[in-house]
């Protein structure tokens, strides 16, 4: 059991289809789309960097071998660029490789992020861990959302969502907490619902893709039925904890854009684009 008041692993599950790029993502992993010239899992991976962590999990499936020889070395392109004007643009993932440890393990059926989720125990162990769901981008001028996050554990050791208030009529596509504010933007949670409809949802405080999560949550995750759209959601998990006053939910400074969707891609590549220019 890791006492420790620091995390040294993020799990990002990656086992999805992303359907809504397809043809795009027909042979390619959706968390290989580049925002510029970075594809989205590494935005992830330097966030979780950032924030103290230096292994990441990945939980993949079919056709994500991509993601595994991103993170690796490439000999034969090494060399062929070695000592041209091109090769500080590996600098980057070259870090990443030298500092952190990969692992992964396959989702063998696609039942739900709390089923992929718990796929990724046999990477983590008894410790608690960070998850990243490499579809929302976030981005913050001073410290990253994780950062503020492994802060709020340190105080808290708990679980922890980051939450956004969004559009009340958008509340069917996000998990939806309702709680007691214990601190400007943190609340104990008391209530979470899974993707409910408008008139069902208990605010409007959407959970997006950061999660600090406790180990005892896969032992309730194994006891957890399946949920909304017939999967096993990790927010039916998190309200058993909950109920026991044990998740936080953070809304953190910084932007998320949800790449996950057409606009939200488009919307971090124009913004990011502007960003890079203007430096
Ligand atoms: C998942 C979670 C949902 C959360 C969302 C954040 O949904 O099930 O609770 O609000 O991620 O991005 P998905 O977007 O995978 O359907």
């Amino acid at each position: 059991m890791n006492t420790k008041n620091t995390l040294s692993v993020c799990l990002f599950p990656a086992a999805g289809y992303g359907t809504r790029f397809l043809p795009a993502t027909k042979a390619m992993p959706k968390e290989m789309l580049p925002i510029l010239t970075k594809p989205l899992i590494q935005y992830g991976v330097e966030e979780a960097m950032e924030a103290g962590m230096n292994t990441m999990a990945i939980v993949t499936g079919r056709g994500k071998r991509a993601i595994e020889d991103h993170f690796d070395i490439s000999y034969e392109l090494e060399q062929q660029i070695k000592g041209t004007s091109k090769e500080k643009m590996l600098y980057g993932v070259r870090h990443i490789i030298d500092q952190c440890t990969f692992s992964y393990t396959r989702q063998i059926e696609m039942k739900g992020l709390g089923h992929a989720i718990l796929t990724g125990e046999t990477l983590i162990g008894e410790q608690p861990f960070a998850v990243v769901l490499a579809d929302d981008l976030c981005v913050n001028e001073s410290e990253g959302v994780l950062t503020q996050m492994v802060k709020l554990y340190q105080q808290y050791h708990c679980s922890i969502v980051a939450i956004e208030a969004i559009d009340p009529s958008k509340t069917h596509q996000y998990g939806v907490i309702a709680g007691e504010m214990i601190e400007e933007g943190i609340y104990r949670v008391t209530t979470m619902v899974e993707k409910p409809s408008p008139s069902d949802a208990p605010s409007n405080l959407a959970i997006i893709g950061r999660y600090i999560l406790t180990p005892d949550i896969f032992d309730i995750l194994r006891e957890t039925s399946p949920g909304k759209g017939g999967e096993i959601q990790i927010t039916d998990a998190l309200m058993e904890q909950a109920k026991q006053g044990k998740v936080i939910a953070y809304q953190f400074k910084g932007k998320r854009y949800d790449c996950g969707s057409i606009d939200g891609y488009v919307q971090a590549t124009m913004e990011l684009y502007q960003q890079e220019k203007s430096q």
